[in-house]
């Protein structure tokens, strides 16, 4: 399931990345993160910089795995990943350079260095992968149609993703590479994590697609919705498309609860992370916020995250859909629902 924030601006959305991340390198100083390049997380990189100058975090028992690196560019050229990666990031931190991973485009036989590094890759378990994504739908360097079960592989850029790297080449798209190596997208969806950050409206499409459109290889993105734990990051503008009622199935706390629902007919579903119905629900949820979008609104309460308002709805057991009618507690269905019964229930509250 997909988890999103939308935040005011492209800062905000490095503030609420930078939490995330880390929060997963505090609590395990010997995590595997999954990097990603590209403008979108240059911000989140600085927070982390800035945060292991400030608080002493440190970084020297991290491993790091890069998406992809372009081929056709030395090492040393100022747009290889390696260069960008080192530049934002790594020169800054106390990774040790040694358990710092790219793959590699040098040399005579790719498939060999893909290879190696889907062989890395299959000994590794990512804690947290950090993306950005493409204008036309693209994670690391998977394109549109890239299969869902694919490893680390040589990629023919498309156009459009050469015209939107152009301006990392003095605006020149011949000086762009038309090549990469990049993880596959089932790398990428091996992570225990993931958190994707968009900014700005050259994204509101992919976005869009990403989140409410189907799970379709054209899409390269949308194959998120499948993974049991992503977080996508957005500002208003790469929102702007997202349907009101989608931008706000989003999770609750205490402290916001009552301002949120003082009005009309919402339905909040209390779950738990590792309850198994509750992700048997949630994408059924999901498709009733859609199908009575205008109507109904959803939300989502995390009952471990905040047991102050399960115990308030007398939660007992997961999953449990409650509906409020402003404010008051009008219906609910304690335990699995089957969809039927939950769009009687709706039917019911209207
Ligand atoms: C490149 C990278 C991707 C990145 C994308 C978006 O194509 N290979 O990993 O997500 O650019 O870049 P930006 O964040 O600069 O918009």
């Amino acid at each position: 399931m997909i988890k999103l924030i939308v935040c005011k601006d492209y800062e905000e959305a490095s503030d609420k990345a930078a939490e995330i991340v880390l929060d997963v390198v505090k609590k395990k100083p010997d995590c595997t993160l999954g990097l990603a390049t590209g403008s979108s997380p240059v911000g989140l990189y600085q927070r982390m910089i800035r945060d292991h100058e400030e608080n002493g975090t440190s970084y020297k028992d991290v491993k790091s795995y890069n998406l992809d690196e372009y081929v056709g560019l030395e090492v040393s050229h100022p747009e290889s990943y390696y260069s960008f990666m080192h530049r934002n990031l790594f020169d800054h931190i106390d990774i040790k350079e040694e358990n710092v991973h790219l793959p590699s485009s040098q040399g005579d036989d790719l498939q060999k260095n893909c290879d190696l590094y889907n062989a890395a890759l299959a000994q590794t378990q990512v804690d947290l992968q950090v993306l950005g994504i493409g204008s036309n739908g693209h994670i690391g360097f998977n394109e549109p149609f890239t299969p869902f079960d694919s490893v680390t592989h040589i990629v023919d850029l498309k156009q459009s993703t050469i015209n939107d790297n152009a301006r990392f080449f003095d605006n020149d798209v011949s000086k762009v590479p038309t090549q990469a190596i990049t993880m596959g997208i089932s790398n990428v969806m091996a992570a225990r994590k993931i958190v994707l950050i968009a900014s700005g409206a050259n994204k509101v499409d992919a976005i869009y697609k990403t989140i409410c459109g189907p799970v379709s290889e054209e899409v390269p993105a949308s194959v998120l919705q499948q993974h049991p734990d992503v977080t996508v990051i957005v500002d208003e503008a790469a929102a702007s498309l997202l349907p009101k009622e989608k931008v706000k199935v989003e999770i609750l706390n205490t402290e916001v609860f009552d301002d949120v629902v003082r009005e009309g007919t919402v339905l909040v579903d209390f779950f738990a992370n590792w309850c198994g119905p509750c992700k048997m629900l949630s994408p059924v949820l999901e498709q009733l916020a859609q199908q009575y979008a205008g109507k109904i609104r959803f939300y989502k309460v995390d009952c471990d995250a905040d047991q102050g308002l399960a115990q308030r709805f007398g939660v007992t057991s997961i999953p449990n859909v409650v509906i409020l009618k402003d404010g008051q507690l009008f219906d609910r269905s304690i335990g699995y629902a089957s969809k039927d019964q939950l769009v009687a229930f709706l039917e019911n509250a209207l």
